[in-house]
């Protein structure tokens, strides 16, 4: 069969948006399809890794040999990685929002052209958590979708958050939801930038990487 080079290993992995409660029918979101983190759950997997993969809401199917958790808001996914410890490695492709609302119990209402006002308040970063955590996993990778200064930014993140590993995507073209992505791996090393390929070939090599770094 094939080489399974991550076998007994557990990776974690974060994938798709979250939603985040206005009232009872409205949320925040934003546009992340999930495809890189499913792709990537599914590569792991292949190479015989035990993937616990904390998803967002998303339309995608469940790779092959991959146990989903599904959760709506930025607080159910960090309470549901923390509840997945401990893992070798971790891999954080969510797009979390940063904000939540104070939601509302009931629908709002149109009232006398006094539109609501939404209060927003921070959501916990679940990568910095994890990142000063003493459950560390022995790899975190941090994703960081930009759309200026990709390098600059993701080098700076990687140092911020205690990732080991950052891979850096513009998004200011048709990444998000796209079938492509052109990356970066920025580490500690310094960076290496991979040619635009489909999203399940940035998987392939990453999870490769991953085996070589575990
Ligand atoms: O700061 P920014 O959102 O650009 O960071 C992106 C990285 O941090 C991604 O790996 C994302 O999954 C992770 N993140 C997180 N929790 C947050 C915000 C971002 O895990 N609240």
């Amino acid at each position: 069969g094939a080489p399974r080079p991550l076998a007994g290993k557990h990776v974690l992995v974060t994938a798709g948006p979250t939603h985040e409660p206005i009232d009872p029918v409205r949320y925040i979101a934003n546009r992340s399809s999930g495809k890189q983190g499913y792709a990537i759950a599914g590569a792991l997997a292949a190479l015989g890794a035990k993937v616990t993969l904390v998803s967002g809401p998303v339309t995608l199917a469940t790779p092959p040999g991959v146990t989903r958790i599904d959760v709506e808001t930025a607080q159910e996914m960090a309470n549901a990685v923390a509840q997945a410890l401990p893992a070798d490695a971790a891999i954080m492709v969510a797009a979390v929002g940063d904000w939540h609302v104070e939601r509302a119990e009931q629908k709002l209402k149109k009232q006398g052209g006094s539109p609501p006002r939404l209060e927003l308040a921070e959501n916990p970063d679940i990568l910095a958590m994890l990142g000063a955590s003493p459950r560390r996993p022995g790899l975190v990778v941090g994703f960081a979708a930009e759309t200026e200064q990709v390098l600059e930014h993701a080098a700076a993140k990687r140092t911020r958050k205690g990732a080991d590993w950052i891979v850096a995507n513009d998004v200011s073209g048709d990444v998000m939801g796209g079938e492509a992505n052109a990356v970066h791996l920025v580490t500690a090393d310094g960076v290496e930038s991979w040619e635009r390929l489909p999203k399940d070939e940035v998987a392939r090599r990453l999870a490769q990487r991953i085996a070589d770094a575990l």
